[in-house]
């Protein structure tokens, strides 16, 4: 069966047809061949004796070469630079389907290959023998002429465009929501797409030729179930853009296209892989000159269809060529700039789009907290509860969770809010976790992000939970529903916590950034972040901003920060020592507290820590009234 496409260059002597074609093969990456070293014995024997082959000499050669044409297309293909002046020799050479066939005629006039010949050192040239040739060829309707009036650079260029008008901009690899949805996105910025599906009997059949038909209103595009021909249709350097599942799914998908791919290719995986595999598959793919962009997308299906956020790592010369497909597809800033640039080197994207994940965990826990409180200690209905919410959107508290959660909180079914109708057990697919491993590998606090992660886990043990609640008959507390302050600290200690969560997402960042020497950039991070994504906010916006001219800065070092939190932050201790006192547990907004005020304190508690590892394991302290060089060890059992 064929896969790879055999480029067949012909023309008279003299057209240039082996130096063209062992440019055009090294660039393709694929083999050259010479049609004349295929000559049977005779052939060769005849030639030598200085006569000339006949059609009936010619039989065998070109068979023999049709073979080799079948052999080489079931490979990576081929460049073959072959005379075939006549149609029927050509005809015999069609032994694959003629899809995985490119005939190019080198084409120019008697003059100019003449003079060429002539000026060839040691070459013998017969003008008589060019004058029959030029008598023998008959040029096809098929495939491209190129004018060879020019350098080989050129030529070799030319053919590579002409080539090109039939092929696809850019491949997108798996049809599942996400996949489909940036293929729409891509289609409706005008560029041309060829996608591939695979075939699983019974659960995946013919996805890609479906969609293929569903969206060819929509533009120009191509649907295979063959990874061969969906490689054959792409413009080169190709752009790949891979949407199947994190982990495994990836590496098979790699591991199919590397033998199909030429250099200078650039595989895009737009799915939510950990920065450390990111990191591997670029390592594996340099080795065959491929590049990689390990790529985060956020937003969901809307997003996806109407404008992500995304954050590409790796190849930077990748994202010079293949970037435009990007930015072209993103959300827009509120500029009007592309929500997407290059984030930085490696694993940097993927890393970039697991703290968006982090943060988003935390964020949506502690909205899932506000509510509970408002709902059960302080008497609100799901209706009295998206009012508020309102409020705060327009208070400067606006952000894209807080706005679905809102209107989640009006979703009836019938007489009831869908909300009670709907389990309490989270799921979760791994990101605020791999943020959590990171964090607590680069030695660093995570206290919102890791307890959002909790939060998850704990929610999990539905059956646990409610046979505790039965053993222990814990009471609850509440307040009137006409209590306004309860409400007011909470909005406060609602931004004191989102402004925590933020300084600790992207402090992860810059100690990624600094342990990895990444050189990320935290307000362009965060201007990525202002659209088309899950945590878009007021905040975010303001963070942007402030980033600006401080990169190495903390945020809640930031002097407008410091003004934000100095009049928020106790009314977020106080929201949580009457909710905790109350009976409702906080993980986040408790975190965001500790948090909060183990950073702000000159003297924390940890002398204590370091008194009992030199107790037990005589493992040293630093003292504070000697240099912070010297260690001390005391005999503590005397
Ligand atoms: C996004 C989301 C998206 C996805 C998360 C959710 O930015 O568009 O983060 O990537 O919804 O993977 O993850 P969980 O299933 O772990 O909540």
């Amino acid at each position: 069966m064929s896969k790879g496409i055999v480029y067949i260059l012909y023309g008279v002597s003299g057209s240039g047809k082996t130096t063209i074609g062992k440019k055009l093969a090294k660039d393709f990456d694929i083999p050259f061949f010479d049609a004349d070293d295929f000559h049977p014995e005779s052939n060769i024997q005849k030639m030598s004796n200085g006569f000339p082959l006949d059609d009936t000499d010619r039989e065998p050669w070109l068979q023999r070469l049709a073979n080799e044409i079948i052999d080489w297309s079931t490979k990576k293909g081929a460049v073959l630079a072959c005379s075939a002046l006549k149609q029927k020799y050509r005809e015999t050479l069609k032994s694959i389907d003629p899809e995985y066939i490119e005939w190019i005629l080198l084409d120019g006039s008697f003059d100019l290959i003449a003079n060429r010949m002539g000026a060839r050192k040691n070459h013998f040239f017969k003008k008589e023998m060019l004058v029959s040739q030029f008598e023998t060829l008959e040029k096809s309707e098929e495939g491209i002429v190129i004018d060879i009036d020019k350098n080989s650079d050129e030529i070799v260029n030319e053919i590579k465009s002409k080539l090109n008008t039939n092929k696809s901009q850019l491949g997108l690899i798996g049809l599942g929501v996400m996949g489909k949805s940036l293929a729409i996105n891509l289609l409706s910025n005008k560029f041309t797409l060829s996608v591939y599906n695979r075939q699983v009997k019974g659960k995946e059949v013919d996805v890609a030729r479906k969609f293929e038909e569903e969206q060819s209103n929509n533009g120009r595009i191509l649907g295979f179930d063959d990874l061969q021909s969906f490689v054959n249709s792409l413009e080169q350097p190709r752009t790949i853009v891979v949407m199947v599942n994190a982990g495994k799914p990836v590496d098979l998908v790699i591991d199919a296209l590397v033998p199909l791919l030429s250099k200078e290719d650039c595989i895009i995986d737009g799915g939510n892989s950990h920065y450390k595999a990111t990191l591997e598959r670029s390592n594996k793919l340099i080795k065959h000159e491929i590049h990689f962009l390990g790529t985060g997308i956020s937003g969901g299906e809307e997003g996806a269809l109407k404008g992500p956020s995304i954050m590409p790592g790796g190849s930077e010369e990748a994202y010079d060529t293949s970037g435009l497909f990007l930015e072209a597809i993103a959300a827009r800033d509120k500029n009007g700039d592309s929500c997407c640039a290059y984030i930085g080197p490696e694993g940097s994207g993927h890393f970039v789009k697991m703290v968006h994940n982090g943060i988003e965990y935390a964020e949506m826990q502690l909205l899932a907290e506000t509510y509970h409180v408002l709902r059960f200690y302080a008497n609100k209905t799901p209706v009295q509860i998206a009012d508020i919410f309102s409020i705060w959107r327009n208070n400067g508290l606006d952000s894209y969770l807080l706005e679905i959660t809102s209107r989640i909180l009006l979703e009836k079914e019938g007489d009831d809010f869908l909300i009670d109708k709907i389990l309490d057990k989270a799921g979760q697919k791994g990101t605020g976790g791999w943020s959590t491993n990171a964090a607590l590998e680069l030695g660093i606090p995570l206290s919102t992000i890791s307890e959002s992660v909790m939060a998850r886990n704990i929610s999990g043990i539905k059956s646990q939970r409610v046979e505790a609640s039965e053993r222990y008959q814990l009471k609850k507390s509440s307040i009137s529903s006409d209590d306004t302050v309860f409400v007011e600290n909470l909005e406060k200690a609602f931004k004191a916590t989102c402004v925590i969560n933020h300084h600790i997402g992207f402090e992860l960042i810059k100690e990624a950034s600094n342990e990895y020497n990444w050189e990320l950039n935290l307000s362009k991070i965060a201007r990525i972040w202002t659209n088309g994504c899950i945590i878009r906010s007021d905040l975010m916006e303001q963070i942007w901003e402030l980033f600006l001219n401080n990169n190495d800065t903390s945020l809640l070092m930031l002097p407008d920060i410091v003004t934000i939190m100095k009049s928020n932050i106790s009314s977020l201790s106080e929201i949580v020592s009457i909710g905790l006192k109350a009976g409702f547990s906080l993980p986040v907004l408790s975190a965001a507290t500790n948090y909060f005020l183990t950073y702000t304190s000159a003297q924390s508690s940890a002398n204590i820590i370091q008194a009992q590892r030199d107790y037990f394991g005589a493992h040293t302290y630093q003292r504070v009234d000697t240099s912070l060089d010297e260690y001390f060890h005391t005999n503590w059992k005397h």
